[in-house]
């Protein structure tokens, strides 16, 4: 991805070296300590709602799709990081996914509508504000069944209630680029999903929102 997308940054962090410490540090250390939502329950909810096509937005490590895609779900890994490609779909090799480099916020290069797709942890990613996250949605949401499922979590901003932990945490990233979220909010992340979606479901355990979303406008 060229230096002067908008998309750069939020996707720049994911080095060789951060995805092979990613599942112990950000999904087992981070999820818990910092943001006060532990993954375990995040794969039980995740694990009902794959259809036989699914399309994977920001897979990173591919750690959810192993632990929760059943086995009949087709995969496709959709990422503009490289690395996140090979890391995702070197660990889900015998699936034999279909790797897309692609960014989301542009129309996505897929073939055919998918049942489900997933945005876990990577809304918090894009460039604020949630307005302009909206494009993903949209872009998701046109590539989905009448009656897919469009699924995932992210990290709220400012407004919503975090420990003095997750703020410092929260700041610092901002500030990096890894992340461009100080504004999200949850009545945002339902209002950006009910702009493609008629059925939103959104709820919030500890710094994070939960949501899902199905049949697409
Ligand atoms: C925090 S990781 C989430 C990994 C995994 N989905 C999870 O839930 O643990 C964010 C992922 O989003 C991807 N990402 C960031 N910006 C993106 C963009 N514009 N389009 C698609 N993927 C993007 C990153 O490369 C990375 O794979």
């Amino acid at each position: 991805m060229d230096r002067d997308d908008p998309s750069y940054k939020g996707q720049a962090g994911y080095t060789r070296f951060l995805l092979a410490i990613y599942d112990p540090w950000v999904l087992g250390f981070m999820a818990r300590a910092v943001w006060r939502c532990p993954t375990p329950p995040v794969v039980e909810r995740y694990r009902g709602l794959f259809g036989r096509r699914h399309l994977d937005v920001g897979p990173g490590t591919g750690y959810f799709l192993e632990k929760a895609a059943p086995a009949e779900t087709e995969i496709t890994l959709l990422d503009p990081n490289p690395n996140v490609l090979a890391r995702a779909g070197g660990r889900l090799a015998a699936r034999n996914p279909t790797e897309i480099q692609a960014d989301v916020m542009k129309p996505l290069p897929v073939d055919g509508r998918y049942d489900s797709a997933a945005l876990s942890a990577v809304l918090h990613c894009l460039r604020g504000p949630m307005d302009h996250k909206a494009i993903a949605i949209r872009n998701v949401a046109d590539v989905l069944e009448p009656d897919g499922v469009l699924f995932g979590v992210t990290v709220l901003g400012t407004a919503e209630r975090h420990t003095p932990q997750a703020r410092a945490v929260l700041r610092a990233f901002n500030w990096h680029g890894d992340f461009d979220n100080l504004g999200d909010t949850a009545e945002g992340v339902r209002r950006i999903l009910e702009d493609s979606f008629r059925t939103v479901e959104v709820d919030v355990v500890g710094s994070i929102a939960h949501f899902t979303a199905t049949a697409p406008r």
